[in-house]
């Protein structure tokens, strides 16, 4: 049954012989309206409709993806996400399409090369793993392939995918040193379903993508302290049932998790079945921390892997490590914090946001002061989102840890605190604005030098954040400084009043005193 389009002022009849047509249709995916380029794509669907296959249009289309217009190239992109929307992956032979997608993923044009992303990640969310494993072997830069991969899993994570279970590997369990269990390594960890969007489709309507920007949820795959306490104890049970045993399992867990060549999920359950062994009371067991200092280079791995699963079992494994153990995961802590601290940049949400809880809780219960130094140095990093972590940080850090954890790096704490009330970052002000109080609460000497030491402005402002907390405390007047000491306290008495959900040792230190 033919059907009437009017198309750039024309009325075609959209039937077999329209397909003679594909080549301009593709032109017009490039024109300069987006009411033309909208009526393209939908022709260019109805002719899937009328003749034999979508892949039979799709042969036709394949020069698109090299048109000298980069709407068009874009064009062709979004129309293949459509077709993918509308008719699902089976119809198409995507090895055919993939590897024109991974080229124009390196594309002159910015708005082509997010369509061409966007558009794989499409793809991968009907095929599944295979198009991972495709794309893998592409020879794209690594960088890029990151990017890729990110947005993957971020759809991955999401709940966003859209092919049945049975289709994907990743869905499935694999046997490994978890046992034979139908629980795969995404069960393990609850993050928040998105309802599938069909306005994910939404590309089928709108041939141009708003400046090619990605308007994904910002949020997906985000995870924090809670998620990971629950994780914690969401493993397998095990028992240990000797020395021996415990040996074995935690031999066969190093061996797994420091070879990237086994599965991925493999990896993820063995560092799942780390805190199994945990539950189970492994830190009963001197040898545990033995082999706990065998470990450190697996989770560094773990922790540097591309897939997120397996970097967020690493994450949430160390965590419930440093709360089982507290100070006798130092070594581990140590060799872990920096590691994590390279995740925050990342744009996938769920590695940035598993990188930050790790270490939160690393902070609150693994009390080493090798520790500050390691989060001080990251606090002039190039990036923003790690500096404004890294004062945040200081300033959990300067909550839960007693003066005496602290005092050995008091310099490197007011100079870092000082750099980061002076942040070029607004945010990053206000964190380190938190965490200049949680310093004042130990050392009120140095935290009123440091006062003085600033310019009116910053001292104006830091008031005002103590104003604002609700505290009638005031601040030495720079020629008075010497009865500070004693103000420090009470203000810290009354500081502590306003933040009561981690006043716990701030309580400590002003009865200390
Ligand atoms: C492993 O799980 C599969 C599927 O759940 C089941 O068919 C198989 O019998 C199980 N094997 C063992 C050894 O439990
Ligand atoms: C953190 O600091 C270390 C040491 O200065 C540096 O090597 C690393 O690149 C920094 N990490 C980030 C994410 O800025
Ligand atoms: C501060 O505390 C001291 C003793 O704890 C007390 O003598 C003094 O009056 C207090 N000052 C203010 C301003 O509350």
């Amino acid at each position: 049954m033919p059907s009437c389009f009017l198309f750039g002022g024309i009325v075609l009849v959209a039937h077999e012989t329209s397909c003679y047509v594909l080549p301009a249709l593709v032109d017009r995916l490039g024109d300069g309206k987006d009411q033309v380029r909208e009526n393209s794509q939908a022709l260019i669907l109805r002719c899937m409709e009328q003749t034999a296959s979508p892949m039979y249009v799709w042969e036709r289309l394949l020069p698109g993806f090299k048109h000298k217009n980069f709407r068009s190239r874009e064009g062709v992109c979004l129309c293949l996400s459509a077709t993918l929307n509308m008719y699902g992956a089976q119809p198409l032979s995507l090895s055919k399409l993939v590897p024109h997608l991974c080229s124009l993923t390196g594309d002159q044009n910015p708005q082509v090369r997010e369509a061409s992303i966007t558009t794989l990640v499409d793809v991968y969310r009907h095929v599944g793993e295979r198009v991972r494993a495709d794309v893998g072997k592409r020879g794209l830069p690594a960088a890029r392939l990151q990017t890729i991969f990110a947005r993957f899993d971020e759809a991955l994570n999401s709940g966003n995918m859209a092919l049945s279970p049975s289709h994907d590997r990743s869905f499935e369990d694999d046997d490994s040193v978890d046992g034979n269990r139908s629980s795969s390594a995404q069960a393990a960890f609850k993050v928040p379903k998105v309802p599938k969007k069909p306005a994910e489709s939404s590309t089928a309507r709108r041939p141009s993508a708003t400046g090619g920007k990605l308007v994904s949820k910002e949020s997906a795959g985000a995870v924090d302290e809670d998620d990971f306490i629950k994780a914690f104890t969401d493993v397998p049970t095990v028992q240990i049932y000797s020395t021996r045993d415990l040996e074995d399992n935690l031999n066969k867990i190093r061996e797994v998790c420091s070879d990237d060549k086994h599965d991925w999920d493999q990896r993820a359950s063995a560092l799942k079945k780390i805190r199994s062994l945990l539950v189970a009371g492994a830190a009963n067991y001197d040898c545990f921390y033995q082999h706990l200092r065998l470990l450190d280079g697996a989770f560094k791995l773990s922790a540097k892997d591309l897939r997120s699963q397996v970097v967020r079992e690493a994450c949430i494994t160390v965590a419930h490590l440093s709360l089982v153990l507290g100070n006798k995961f130092d070594h581990g802590a140590e060799a872990i914090v920096p590691v994590l601290f390279n995740l925050i940049p990342n744009c996938a949400k769920v590695m940035a946001t598993s990188g930050v809880s790790a270490i939160r809780i690393i902070i609150r219960h693994t009390h080493v002061p090798r520790l500050i130094p390691l989060i001080t140095s990251n606090c002039t990093s190039k990036s923003v989102a790690v500096r404004r972590r890294c004062y945040d940080f200081l300033d959990l850090l300067l909550q839960e840890w007693q003066t005496h954890s602290l005092e050995r790096h008091t310099a490197v704490l007011v100079e870092s605190i000082k750099k980061g009330i002076r942040d070029a970052d607004s945010e990053a002000r206000v964190e380190a604005r938190k965490a200049y109080w949680g310093l004042r609460n130990h050392f009120p000497a140095e935290a009123d030098a440091l006062y003085n030491s600033l310019e009116s402005s910053y001292q104006r402002t830091l008031q005002s954040y103590l104003k604002s907390s609700g505290s009638v405390a005031s601040l030495p007047q720079s020629d008075r400084s010497s009865s500070s000491s004693q103000e420090s306290l009470n203000a810290s008495d009354k500081t502590d009043g306003t933040r009561s959900d981690n006043g716990r040792v701030r309580t400590k230190q002003v009865l200390r005193r």
